[in-house]
């Protein structure tokens, strides 16, 4: 692999022991991908960062570079954690779970990482189109690939922790213009409103039959309205398939240096009622009951969370209604939570439905919007209930 003077110093360990092992293993992960050199990157966003999911093994090693002299040399953002840093006692997360959580968020915050614990960094840091940066967070990649135009991989939990150090990355897939051509063509002709208004499930059934490649969809905005939608489609996208970047006909920077004749020789698939159908009862039980509705996979902006409490308004919420965002948004949007709070429903920031350690709430059946969020909670042997979010809230408005 090709190294420029500069990365032959750092491996030499001139910058530090730690950031010489950190492009060991990025140069070593390139070879395997064969690379033919690295890029600079200016901007990280490390996943896999709750408790539940990485364990003692995980802040181990985080302990272990931090101690040895492991600091981020670009700009660091990061998911979401296992609980509410403030409100985990409410979350009735357990004493022994918090303090490691909360071990492993300030070490990350003192080797120079935001704790923006959130998984829209797409909506708190400026980004730009063809601005290389490793993302590790899958709704977060196909946000900034397919909206922004920035490039990308789906970069693996440590990999990120790796790159994040050494300010590199293997220049492979999703970083060059080449790998970023349309390879199938996609037309949503869905008449079904019900169907039609869930956007993540359209996403969800979009990876699902695609699993690869980069999907050109015609007719984004039959299906898409809001930039809730955008994220929750491209979430089920992610959830479903290795997909890092859906061309968005009209909305992504890509789709203008595509001309008419490339797209001529792809294949076509129209996606319609039946088969969303089909998706969608495989992802979402018929409960009869539920313990919990949460919305907020990916976080909510503030722009949902006034759209929610203008909906619930002079009602008082009886059931456990949680909303899920970022303490970015819960500063700027305070007396709307407060609000919130007051009419029954728990907003928490720094985690989410996935990742939050629920155990000790005896949670069994939940209702969310998220396809994302219906098909992880499904495999952690939860009974979960897809519904669009305007069913969730006239449902709550009943009670
Ligand atoms: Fe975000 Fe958690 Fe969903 S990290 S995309 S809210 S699974």
């Amino acid at each position: 692999m090709y190294l420029t003077k500069e990365e032959e110093k750092i491996l030499k360990g001139e910058e530090g022991y730690v950031k010489q092992k950190a492009l060991e293993i990025v140069v070593k992960t390139g070879e395997v991908l064969e690379a033919e050199r690295l890029i600079k990157i200016t901007k990280a966003h490390i996943a896999g960062i709750s408790y539940k999911n990485i364990g003692d093994e995980g802040l181990d090693l985080i302990r272990e570079l931090y101690e040895a002299g492991g600091r981020f040399s670009i700009y660091t953002t990061l998911n979401p954690a296992g609980m509410d840093l403030d409100l985990w006692r409410e979350m009735k997360v357990s004493e022994d779970f918090a303090r490691k959580q909360i071990e492993i968020v300030n070490i990350l915050t003192k080797m120079g990482a935001y704790p923006t614990l959130s998984c829209i960094p797409y909506e708190l840091v400026p980004l730009s189109y063809g601005e290389q940066i490793a993302w590790a967070e899958s709704n977060a990649v196909l946000y900034a690939n397919s909206v922004i135009g920035a490039r990308t991989n789906r970069e693996g939990g440590p990999l990120v922790l790796f790159e994040a150090i050494c300010g590199r990355a293997p220049y492979v897939g999703l970083r060059i213009d080449e790998n970023r051509k349309p390879t199938v063509l996609i037309k949503f002709e869905v008449k079904n409103e019900f169907l039609k208004s869930m956007t993540g499930l359209l996403g969800y059934h979009l990876g699902k039959i695609v699993k690869e490649g980069v999907p050109y969809v015609i007719n984004p905005w039959e299906v898409i309205k809001t930039t809730y939608d955008v994220r929750l489609f491209l979430a089920g996208v992610g959830a479903s398939s290795s997909i890092g970047l859906v061309i968005f006909k009209g909305i992504s920077p890509d789709a203008r240096m595509i001309k008419e004749e490339e797209l001529k020789s792809l294949e076509k698939i129209i996606i319609e009622d039946a088969e969303i159908k089909d998706t969608y009862e495989e992802l979402s039980t018929d409960l009869r009951s539920y313990d919990l509705v949460a919305v907020g996979c990916p976080h909510v902006t503030g722009n949902e969370l006034r759209l929610i409490y203008e909906s619930l308004k002079g009602i008082q919420v009886k059931e456990n209604f949680y909303i899920f965002t970022c303490r970015e948004y819960c500063s700027r949007c305070r007396d709307i939570i407060n609000k919130l709070r007051e009419i029954g429903v728990k907003v928490y920031k720094d985690t989410c439905i996935v990742v939050a350690d629920l155990r000790s709430l005896g949670v069994k059946n939940i209702v969310v919007d998220s396809a994302k969020a219906a098909y992880y909670l499904s495999t952690q042997g939860y009974k979960v209930k897809l519904l669009p979010l305007d069913s969730i809230l006239r449902g709550l408005q009943d009670g």
